[in-house]
């Protein structure tokens, strides 16, 4: 009887601490601040100049796909920044203008939840366009 009751009561305990682990684990996971892109991102380059069509074109792609949580100065003060579980990050500093336009190329084709992902959406052209335009942005 009595190594029943203690049987119980350590089983009990495994899966409260099981649960525990999962619980801290995720909670780990979802603290993850940095979003690096794969050093091999940055040997690709973008084949676009800053002309004038380009940033045309850029500024078109940007305020369509990406002004809602970026904003207008890329600040990430869009409206849809509010309904955002994390900020949208502030394109005029140096955490973003420092990456490679590869780096950026390979963030704007994965995205990470809740930024989404555009290598279906948007053709590459355009990536680099807004890229381009992103560049203008810069404090
Ligand atoms: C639904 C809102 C949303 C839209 C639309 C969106 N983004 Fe984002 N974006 C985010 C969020 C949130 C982050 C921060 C993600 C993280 O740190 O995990 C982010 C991060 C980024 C980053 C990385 C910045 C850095 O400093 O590393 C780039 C580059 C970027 N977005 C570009 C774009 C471009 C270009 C578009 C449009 C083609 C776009 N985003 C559309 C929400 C959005």
């Amino acid at each position: 009887m009595e190594t029943l009751v203690k049987n119980i009561i350590r089983k009990k305990l495994l899966t409260v601490s099981l649960l525990l682990i999962a619980v801290i684990g995720s909670a780990f996971l979802y603290q993850q601040k940095e979003w690096k892109a794969p050093a091999s991102a940055d040997a690709k380059k973008n084949p676009l100049t800053a002309d004038a069509a380009t940033l045309a074109a850029g500024k078109t792609v940007y305020v369509k796909e990406c002004q809602s949580c970026h904003g207008k100065k890329g600040k990430g003060d869009g409206p849809s920044a509010k309904d955002l579980d994390i900020p949208a990050g502030d394109f005029t500093k140096a955490i973003t203008q420092s990456q490679s336009d590869g780096a950026l190329y390979w963030k704007i084709s994965e995205g990470r939840k809740p930024m989404p992902s555009f290598k279906k959406k948007l053709n590459e052209t355009q990536i680099w366009q807004s890229i381009v335009y992103m560049r203008t942005l810069k404090q």
